[in-house]
This record gives C-alpha cells, structure tokens and sequence, in this order.
C-alpha cells in the first residue's frame, strides 16, 4: 500500500525537537504534522508560529499545519511565513471556507479542510474540488492518545467515493488513533495520510518503522 506517514509533534520531546526531527525525516515518504491549538476551539494550548519557524530552520521536510483555532484567518499568513508547506483549517471554525481556501492557495502552499468526527461529510462536498487535502479526524481533536472512532471509516469511504466519481485528486488525511490496530482499515478505506501521534513517539522507534515498512508491503 502507497501512504504519507504524517508523525504529529503533539506527542513528541518538546525538549529535542531536532532529534525528534530526525526520526520522521528517516522515514520513506513521511511529513511532520503540526497540531496547533488555541484554546478556545479545542480544549488545549500548543504552540504557534516561532516555534515552526525555529524547526523550519532545522528541517527541509512536509510541514503540515493543522490549525485547531478559532478565527484561522488571522494565522494563515503567519504559519506561511514560518515555513508551512499546507495549512488545514476546520470547518467548523469559519462560515467562509471559499475565502479561507482562496487566502491559503494565494500563499502558494497547500490548503486543507479538516472536519470534527460528528461532522457530516456532505457539509464539504461543494467545496472538495478546491482542496489539497481533506483531514478526516477520527477522534475529537484536542488531545493524543484518544481511541479511533470506528465510524470514521464509513467517512473515508464516502469522501473517497465521492472523489472518484468526480476524478478530483486531494488527498485524504486522517488523524486519531492511527496504530497497529487501524492503520490498515484506514488505508482500506481510501486514506493516503496517516497522522501519528501517540503510537510513532511513545513506541520504541524500531518497532514503528518495522510495523510502518510491513504496511507498505501489503
Ligand atoms: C488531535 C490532533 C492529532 C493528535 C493525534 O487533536 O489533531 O494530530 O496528535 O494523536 P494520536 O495519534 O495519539 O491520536
Ligand atoms: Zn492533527
């Protein structure tokens, strides 16, 4: 099977974020997934754009942004400048997806649409010829380590049906409770983008890159 591994920093050593780095950007076809809270849309705080900017200056890889804030129009341009490569929004967090994806492709990185599990999927039909990527998540964002919600799998499907039916070519990116239990459903189900949090850092590595090169293989 043919993926993005998308390891989030969420659960990473904020302490050795190079070194955190290095783990990602030895693995085949991988980007660095950038979870970034503000603590009104979600329950938590991460980090914001000085951060970025500080690892954009140690690292070449994917940078993909997920924005988790409300107001994302305020930030667009500034995780620009810090060097993201897509910027993903919520649905949820804007009544003008149009203009926020025309802000985003106007930077000239790649724009994504993220939406909440108990989202319904026809709510981002319209706009899914206009998109890079869809995150599909699969747990209530906020937090690492949250159990997959199986439901999430019938989302996949119908958002990839959908883009074979109209021969569109964003990518389906899916976020939550990405493991050895259901990495390969997922892909099954049409993803191309595994966001991993949890299990790629509070794993030992070799087993990670094992179980990711078994995949691969199937
Ligand atoms: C949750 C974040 C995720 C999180 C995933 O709000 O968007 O990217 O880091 O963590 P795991 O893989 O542990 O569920
Ligand atoms: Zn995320």
């Amino acid at each position: 099977m043919k993926f993005t591994i998308a390891p989030s920093i969420l659960s990473a050593d904020f302490s050795d974020l190079s070194g955190e780095l290095k783990k990602i950007n030895a693995i085949y076809d991988s980007w660095v997934h950038l979870d970034v809270m503000d603590g009104h849309f979600v329950p938590n705080l991460t980090f914001g754009p000085c951060v970025v900017k500080s690892i954009r200056n140690v690292s070449d890889i994917f940078f993909d942004v997920h924005l988790m804030v409300e107001y994302p129009e305020n930030l667009i341009g500034a995780f620009y400048n810090s060097g993201a490569n897509a910027i993903t929004f919520h649905i949820e967090s804007t009544h003008f997806p149009m203009r926020l994806i025309k802000m985003t492709k106007e930077f000239g990185v790649r724009v994504g649409v993220a939406l909440n599990p108990a989202t319904p999927v026809e709510q981002i039909f319209p706009i899914l010829e206009f998109l890079d990527i869809v995150l599909v998540m699969s747990v209530e964002p906020g937090f690492s380590g949250q159990k997959f919600i199986p439901f999430s799998l019938e989302k996949i499907r119908r958002i990839a049906d959908f883009r074979k039916k109209h021969g569109l070519n964003f990518l389906i990116s899916v976020d939550g409770g990405v493991n050895e239990e259901t990495a390969k459903n997922i892909l099954l189900a049409g993803a191309d983008v595994l966001v991993m949090g949890s299990y790629f850092f509070k794993n030992d590595y070799n087993r990670v890159v094992k179980f990711i090169e078994h995949l691969r293989e199937k």
